[in-house]
């Protein structure tokens, strides 16, 4: 359904109170297993720790980090990270993991629009990962924030679940959903949390679909050159329904086996010059 009826600052509102509630959730989960990370501090996947290369003596950005358990797993690997979310009890638990597994890392609560006003610094990176972009109701305003961080020559990464999958049904049986949205929001009730389907908790949420060319423009436009835009015929996550495993975390859609693109990553470098282009 799509809706215009509350102020983008209600929708952020809502969305901020339903990733609140989805923290305390998702932090209990075998899902997130945060007792495992407690112990191997590794929440990241082979593809992205592949395709990031070393990030050894780099500060890194983190946006939308969720409660840090990524974070602090690139800080594990010698990066300097900064994480944000605009989630209070995430960036809390994000602080509490950082305090007792001894890694260093700086956490803000902040919505990533807003940053630019909080935080002063240039990061070598900036990176972002798996359910981020849906959340954003503008991404020229957030291929600009990117910019912002990066010094000339940092590479933005992010790797992402395919707009192509927003078209499916809530079962991915069939195709229900326009693949444009120009922009409009689409508002849904949530049933538990992705981590969680169990969970006895609704809530309502406000997502902002956004087309491959809307990605690619937004980056483009703000100055990032683009290095590769890789597409997967895998979810790195079993979260969605329908899904069989296929590979070590790689999950396919039943029947469909790889041929349809389930996740994408893109890898990209700030020449400042190509805004004057
Ligand atoms: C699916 S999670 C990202 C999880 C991530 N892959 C990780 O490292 O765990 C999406 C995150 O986006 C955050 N978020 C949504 N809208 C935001 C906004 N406007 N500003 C900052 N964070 C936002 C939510 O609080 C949530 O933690």
């Amino acid at each position: 359904m799509t809706t215009n009826f509350l102020t983008k600052d209600e929708l952020l509102k809502n969305n901020r109170s339903l990733w609140n509630s989805w923290t305390k959730i998702n932090a209990k989960s075998t899902f997130y297993d945060l007792e495992g990370f407690k112990s191997n501090k590794n929440s990241l996947k082979n593809i992205e720790i592949k395709e990031m290369g070393s990030v050894h003596g780099k500060t890194l950005l983190h946006l939308q980090c969720h409660f840090g358990l990524d974070t602090l797993s690139w800080a594990n690997k010698g990066a300097k990270v900064t994480g944000v979310d605009f989630s209070d009890e995430g960036i809390k638990l994000a602080k509490e993991l950082s305090d007792q597994l001894n890694i260093p890392a700086h956490f803000i609560c902040s919505d990533i629009f807003e940053l630019p006003m909080l935080l002063e610094q240039k990061f070598d990176i900036v990176y972002t990962s798996y359910g981020v972009l849906t959340w954003l109701h503008n991404l020229n305003t957030w291929g600009k924030t990117i910019a912002h961080f990066l010094k000339p020559g940092g590479t933005f990464y992010i790797i992402e679940f395919h707009p192509f999958i927003n078209m499916l049904n809530s079962e991915w049986t069939e195709f229900s959903e326009p693949y444009f949205y120009k922009g409009n929001s689409i508002c849904s009730v949530e049933s538990g949390s992705y981590a969680d389907t169990n969970e006895k908790f609704i809530h309502s949420a406000y997502e902002w679909p956004h087309s491959m060319s809307e990605i690619i423009c937004s980056l483009r436009q703000a100055g990032l050159l683009i290095e590769y835009l890789n597409e997967f015929p895998y979810s790195s996550f079993n979260c969605f329904p329908n899904l069989v495993e296929y590979g070590p975390d790689q999950y396919v859609l039943k029947d469909k086996q790889d041929s349809l693109p389930l996740m994408f990553s893109i890898k990209a470098t700030f020449i400042p010059e190509l805004l004057k282009i």
